[in-house]
């Protein structure tokens, strides 16, 4: 089924309101058993698990021609050219999620041909929406979003976040330690989809994070850079697990800059 970029979105963002509310209500019950996956801070809840499960039969209904690629269970199939490869991340922050802190989110995208084309992001603690289709604009509750209009590094609030792996956490350390006396402040709260919203509708003023997998950024960087904000990894590669830069054009230099300084180690 050939489809536009807003008739996929509606689908997402119908199917992410439902899991938004499983997770809601699965949080408010009981989130049952928790276990680890890469490292011994990376928890995986029942709740991811049974939103994701959610979500992939949702999607199967509807559009079975489709493939998904969730966090938890990875790809459910080979997607053919020109078909639409959902990219989902069940629960964003499920560290938050654990602790009860109301920065979670269900994070749904549709890919055509490596290219996201429509994405939704809820926060499912608190019931925002984030939205986007490629060409379309950034959306949240009727209000177009723009990014914000600050230009300078030194005035700027920056979110980032930190993957579980220790090294790359340890290298994590070295460029924030540094970086932290050229910005406003950093902020660290916990659910890559959501901190790009934030960027995308200027309350944080831009965003970076090394180490991302695509079920975090897939919605909010089209989100983000449908505000208009430049996503992108360093030095033009695209944006992804070595590195996501993003920020409105008149930041994106500076901070461009002083992570391809500061990052100059590499790092895991
Ligand atoms: C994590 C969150 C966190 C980010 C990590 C992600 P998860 O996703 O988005 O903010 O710093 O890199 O892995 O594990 O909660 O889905």
């Amino acid at each position: 089924v050939v489809s536009t970029p807003g008739e996929l979105l509606e689908i997402a963002v119908r199917v992410a309101r439902e899991a938004a509310a499983t997770a809601r209500r699965m949080r408010d019950e009981a989130i049952g058993d928790v276990e680890t996956k890469s490292t011994d801070t990376d928890v995986v809840t029942a709740a991811d698990k049974a939103v994701e499960r959610q979500v992939v039969r949702a999607l199967a209904a509807e559009r079975p021609g489709d493939g998904v690629l969730g966090e938890e269970y990875g790809d459910s199939a080979e997607v053919a050219p020109g078909a639409v490869r959902w990219i989902l991340d069940p629960i964003d922050g499920t560290v938050n999620y654990l602790y009860g802190l109301p920065q979670y989110a269900v994070s749904l995208a549709a890919e055509r041909d490596g290219e996201v084309i429509a994405g939704v992001v809820i926060n499912a603690a608190t019931g925002d929406e984030w939205t986007a289709t490629r060409g379309g604009g950034a959306w949240r509750a009727g209000r177009r979003l723009s990014g914000s209009v600050r230009t300078t590094l030194d005035q700027a609030l920056v979110g980032t976040g930190f993957g579980y792996d220790a090294r790359r956490r340890a290298h994590q350390g070295t460029v924030l330690a540094r970086l932290i006396t050229r910005v406003r402040d950093i902020r660290r709260f916990g659910a890559a989809a959501l901190d790009l919203c934030l960027a995308a509708e200027g309350s944080l003023d831009a965003y970076f994070e090394k180490g991302l997998n695509l079920w975090d950024h897939a919605a909010g960087g089209l989100i983000a850079a449908e505000a208009g904000l430049i996503v992108s990894g360093l030095d033009g590669a695209p944006a992804g697990r070595d590195m996501l830069v993003a920020a409105p054009p008149a930041l994106f230099p500076a901070l461009h800059a002083a992570l391809a300084e500061l990052d100059a180690a590499g790092g895991p």
